[in-house]
């Protein structure tokens, strides 16, 4: 009989001597019995629970339930905090952060005495900063998604956190809109627990926990407030104690073909152009090669099944009641566009766990065959203004702008943008491209989600509600538009995008996947020569760190020396 691997929690429980009474005694003066030290698994609870993320505010509920469950299973369970980011409040932005809390994540994972864990994320930036940290560790590892808010519902209309917070503001700005009016709906729109309930980047990543397998099927949609979102928070504190008996560790699920999976899931929910950064991250950390280009090729063929805002019109609680994430696995895997033996948390494969997913609302999960957008798949686009790429959502971008030429106006930075755009004098008509620079990783720094610039308020006037934009900087999953945004490499390390001039001429074409410049290369080198780079934005603490290590956007925006994972060593004794 093969001999059972012993847990990696008693190099510090299972201790005899003055070191074993040291790392026992003061869990007892929590009130912890002798026997929860005996040998069982030791499950952390990583939680990023704050009430400056109000999107995981209700965690510690969340936590409460994984523990049940975890007690049911005869495991040990230790909930522990990590950073929060709350993308709300953070400035200047929360990705900027999000690598930070990475690495908390990773270091608590190690030092302490855990077998396994499950990871309680919500809001946008700590779902990619949990995975990537535990990813570097590697034990065994649930993922617990806190869900998706209610419906945002406005004199009974449906409104969407963050994509109608952008159209009502456009409508204020236009004079269709009372100032009144748009206070109200502030108190409508986000009105229970959750993270934003249309499919921007929380509900994407979410879904993309799910894809992954790391997540429990249904761990996509189902509403924060609903008795389910409990129930499998329960049933992943069950599951992760079988898990850490059957060594069943996160290397086991983060295969390339679970990635695959990820990013064609992503195309069929027309999901966040920021699950491409995050994508990229956690893959690096997992070791696994996967490459901008990578969401281009697998994501053509593959069509929105899903009408969600900002895409589309309904909203994530729509999405659970209409069968959730598992009929859209279903329908991928039908038509070829799944791996379906990747396995999953569950223990079972990822097509065991659909096959039978039934829709019950085909307005809102569309058939294959009949979809809600065809070859809408994010689009990576290539050219002399975007060598190293640029990412583009056409499910949520105007199609007659798809392809486009125009002459370009040029802001070096969101302060001019914001100086100059309601400015009637402005130079600009609807067939423009705007530009905005130095809002990239190190530009901005943090790469902040600015990249859907706000509208000339003359054009919005006259009725005009798109123009094609382009940036180094993010755009919130929740906005729409034609926005090109993480142009690689970024203004501010003297990318192309960095010597664009007012009245240059860029063409557009997304189903030619290309973003040209019309500036001849002799010109471009020229220019390029004389750029200067802009003045660093910090000299010390933790964004000076950043600033020194960050990759770029078509990299996942991760630091160049986190790279890999450094697995589950057990340190020297600390005393
Ligand atoms: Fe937290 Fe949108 S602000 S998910």
């Amino acid at each position: 009989m093969s001999k059972k691997k012993p847990l990696r929690s008693q190099e510090w429980f299972g201790r005899s001597g003055k070191m074993g009474f040291y790392y026992r005694s003061f869990f007892k003066g929590m009130g912890i019995p002798d026997d929860q030290f005996d040998g069982r698994p030791v499950i952390g609870i990583c939680n990023t629970w704050s009430e400056l993320t109000p999107c995981n505010a209700h965690f510690r509920d969340i936590a409460e339930h994984v523990r049940h469950g975890v007690y049911e299973a005869g495991g040990f369970p230790l909930e522990f905090p990590v950073s929060s980011l709350g993308e709300v409040s953070m400035r200047p932005t929360a990705m900027l952060f999000r690598n930070l809390a990475a690495m908390d994540v990773e270091e608590a994972i190690r030092a302490h005495p855990l077998d396994g864990v499950v990871l309680l994320m919500g809001c946008d930036k700590t779902t990619p900063a949990l995975l990537m940290g535990a990813a570097s560790v590697n034990l065994p590892t649930i993922g617990v998604s806190g869900g998706p808010q209610l419906n945002g519902v406005y004199r009974g209309t449906k409104i969407g956190s963050g994509t109608n917070i952008i159209s009502m503001d456009e409508q204020v700005r236009a004079g269709t809109l009372s100032q009144a009016d748009y206070k109200l709906a502030e108190g409508a729109m986000n009105r229970s627990h959750g993270h934003c309930m249309t499919m921007g980047t929380a509900s994407s990543m979410a879904s993309v926990v799910e894809a992954l397998g790391v997540g429990l099927p249904h761990n996509a949609a189902i509403p924060a407030t609903d008795a389910r979102r409990d129930l499998l928070a329960r049933m992943a504190g069950r599951r992760i104690v079988e898990m850490v008996h059957e060594d069943l560790v996160l290397a086991n699920i983060l295969t390339r073909e679970a990635f695959e999976n990820a990013i064609r899931t992503l195309a069929a929910i027309g999901g966040s152009t920021n699950a491409v950064i995050h994508l990229l991250a956690i893959a690096g950390r997992a070791g696994i090669d996967l490459r901008l280009d990578d969401f281009d090729a697998l994501s053509r063929g593959i069509h929105c099944l899903v009408n969600l805002m900002p895409s589309g019109e309904h909203l994530m609680e729509d999405f659970y009641y209409a069968g959730g994430l598992p009929v859209v696995l279903r329908s991928l895997a039908q038509h070829g566009h799944l791996h379906k033996d990747a396995l999953t948390a569950n223990g079972h494969t990822i097509w065991e766990n659909v096959r039978e997913a039934a829709c019950w609302n085909e307005a809102v999960i569309t058939p294959f065959d009949a979809p809600f957008k065809r070859d809408a798949g994010i689009a990576v686009l290539k050219g002399n203004l975007a060598p190293d790429g640029a990412v583009i959502k056409p499910s949520a971008a105007s199609p007659d702008m798809l392809r486009h030429t125009g002459r370009a106006v040029v802001f070096e930075s969101t302060q001019e943008l914001l100086a100059a755009i309601d400015d009637d004098d402005l130079d600009i008509d609807e067939t423009c491209i705007m530009v905005l620079k130095n809002c990239g990783p190190k530009g901005y720094p943090g790469m902040a989600e600015v990249g859907n610039l706000p509208l000339p308020n003359k054009l919005l006037r006259k009725g005009v509600h798109d123009m094609v934009r382009i940036s180094d900087a993010r755009m919130s999953g929740t906005a729409y538009g034609t926005v090109v945004l993480h142009v690689a490499p970024e203004a501010a390390v003297g990318g192309p995008l960095a010597v664009v001039r007012n009245g240059d001429t860029i063409t557009l074409d997304v189903p030619g996947r290309t973003l040209h410049l019309h500036v001849e290369d002799d010109e471009l080198q020229a220019r390029l020569a004389q750029w200067q780079a802009p003045t660093r934005h910090a000299n010390r603490g933790y964004a000076s760190l950043y600033l020194d290590h960050v990759l770029q956007a078509d990299r996942g925006a991760d630091f160049d020396f986190l790279l890999g994972a450094s697995g589950a060593e057990v340190g020297r004794d600390n005393h």
